[in-house]
């Protein structure tokens, strides 16, 4: 945790979740209003077909819902492809750009999603902006040049520390329950954190920059207490409303202890 921020729980849905999975928005949005989880900022991005009838659902609590990418363009003949104005227009209030995922998928390179992070806040979406090292340029003992690489080349030159978070996600430790040792996730985060002050200065300071990869409700309280972690995104454990749940109460948990 950064001492003054306010951390933020992000759920990654990815491509999993059809209508009846609004009953777990329900849960997770009835349950937002506790007042033990007021020190949390809590965000579902589900699968954009449920982005609309999600943001109705939770118009009144306070539950985000976001998308899980965007198109750098506002409107045109990209077919499949949503603006960050349509998701803006559907009421959400974040896209997550650049995940391992889209960057492996469909093969999104930095360029295109510093692109996407520059329309998602221009159409006064948070973007949260994902960056991490495969397996192997861990072994090769490159983490901390792909990260600075990737916060060079992701990361437009408007961010600030309301329109835009970081996400650090190590491709291996996506959906496999490997988690980096605590030291690792420490170095890593402190190195971005300096990274950032270097480029923007206080609002490098002040941005947030979450952990992803195996977030569990077992090792939520541990990873959220690291220096500089200021929240996490998190897939496979977000889509059951219980451990999602469970994993903003661990991190509300530390700072009202
Ligand atoms: P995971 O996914 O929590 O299932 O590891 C994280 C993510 O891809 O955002």
């Amino acid at each position: 945790m950064t001492p003054n921020i306010r951390p933020l729980v992000a759920g990654n849905w990815k491509m999993n979740g059809k209508r009846e999975a609004l009953a777990t928005i329900n849960v997770i949005a009835n349950e937002s209003e506790a007042e033990d989880l007021n020190a949390v900022e809590m965000l579902i991005c589900p699968p954009a077909t449920l982005l609309y009838v999600s943001t109705t659902l939770t118009e009144d609590v306070p539950l985000q819902i976001g998308a899980q990418d965007c198109h750098q363009a506002k409107s045109g003949a990209h077919t499949g492809d949503i603006s960050a104005e349509m998701i803006a227009d559907c009421y959400g209030t974040h896209a997550i750009v650049g995940h391992s995922e889209r960057r492996t998928d469909h093969n999104e390179t930095n360029e295109e999603v510093c692109a996407k992070a520059k329309a998602a806040i221009e159409a006064g979406l948070v973007a949260i902006i994902c960056i991490g090292e495969t397996e192997e340029e861990r072994k090769s003992g490159k983490t901390l040049d792909v990260l600075k690489d990737q916060l060079a080349g992701s990361v437009p030159d408007n961010v600030n520390s309301k329109n835009s978070v970081i996400a650090y996600e190590p491709v291996w430790a996506i959906g496999t329950g490997l988690v980096p040792s605590i030291d690792d996730i420490k170095d890593a985060h402190e190195f971005m954190r300096n990274e950032l002050v270097k480029r923007f200065a206080d609002e490098g300071g002040a941005m947030r920059i979450l952990y992803g990869g195996s977030v569990k409700p077992g090792n939520a309280g541990e990873l959220m207490a690291i220096e500089n972690v200021d929240g996490a995104l998190v897939g496979g454990a977000s889509l059951k409303a219980e451990d999602f749940l469970s994993i903003c109460k661990a991190t509300a948990g530390l700072l009202t202890n």
